[in-house]
């Protein structure tokens, strides 16, 4: 068995493939304004689509959801159809290395979890293109809660994931790739247990003795046990944060609009930000 099918295995038939919970999917859903009905959105990384459902039940217009791996999307067409969605959620084996959606072809693109694949910065960059004027790109994305994070916290997520970077670093990620950085909200601690790390841990638990003679697949295991032990003791330094941006239009826009916008991101992520320096950092970004 390959790495890739050890992965799979160890995430079937979860409730997810990843942190996140339907009432965080509505509350970023909420920050978005002034959408085109039907709204076109495009969700990246879907899994087997717990969010994508959600959002199909939020909104009005077709959903294109893409993943690479087809159990996944067999799942989400099948709990569609079930739901009385299937006309609306269109699940498409696609990568996201390989989408060719022309300009302007969706309000949103959503990704739940999955952007790191491609990259955050790359992602906002490379996707921009698809949005209509005004549209939205949502993701929510593994990021350091704090500028100083314990040591074995650091020494394993720098080696997992070197890019991961703190709340303000991926603000200005955002303004600087052409969005307005709408809003932000940490996913709560509890949803990483309730749909993901608690049913991952069970699963775990039924690998060890199968994989007792592959030191492949056993170290893989033993990895996934490792996270979740991790985040047991600290996710107070780390989690899933929701980033809701707008594409800015690259005209140079309004003082008011930088500020009103600035205020909003400061008081939904409730953190002590200098709201002069972040002023002067997007204010420059726009001109
Ligand atoms: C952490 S899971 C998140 C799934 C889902 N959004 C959720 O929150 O439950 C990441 C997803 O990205 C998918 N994926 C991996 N590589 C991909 C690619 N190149 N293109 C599209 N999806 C990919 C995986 O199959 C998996 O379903």
């Amino acid at each position: 068995m390959n790495t890739q099918d050890v992965l799979f295995e160890i995430h079937s038939n979860l409730p997810r493939q990843g942190p996140g919970d339907a009432e965080s999917t509505r509350r970023a859903w909420s920050y978005l304004e002034d959408l085109p009905t039907p709204t076109r959105l495009l969700d990246v990384g879907c899994g087997s689509g717990a969010q994508t459902l959600e959002l199909a039940r939020l909104m009005d217009g077709p959903i294109t959801a893409i993943d690479v791996h087809e159990p996944y999307l067999e799942r989400l067409r099948n709990e569609a159809e079930n739901q009385g969605l299937a006309g609306r959620v269109e699940a498409r084996n696609v990568s996201m290395f390989e989408m060719d959606f022309p300009p302007d072809s969706y309000d949103v693109v959503w990704s739940e979890g999955a952007i790191y694949i491609y990259g955050f910065e790359d992602a906002l960059r490379d996707w921009r293109p698809m949005l209509s004027a005004g549209g939205y790109l949502v993701c929510s994305h593994l990021s350091w809660l704090t500028d100083s994070p314990p040591e074995e916290a650091a020494d394993f997520w720098n080696a997992e994931f070197p890019a991961m970077a703190t709340v303000s670093e991926n603000r200005q990620t955002i303004a600087q790739a052409g969005y307005t950085p709408v809003a932000d909200f940490q996913l709560p601690v509890q949803s990483w247990w309730a749909n993901y790390y608690q049913p991952l841990e069970d699963r775990v638990e039924t690998l060890w003795e199968k994989y007792a003679d592959e030191p492949g697949a056993l170290e893989m295991v033993e990895a996934t046990q490792r996270e979740i032990d991790l985040f047991r003791c600290y996710s107070d330094s780390y989690g899933y944060v929701f980033y809701v941006a707008q594409k800015a239009s690259m005209e140079p826009i309004e003082e008011s609009e930088l500020v009103a916008s600035l205020r909003g991101v400061l008081s939904s992520s409730g953190e002590d930000v200098d709201e002069q320096d972040y002023y002067e950092y997007l204010r420059k970004k726009h001109e």
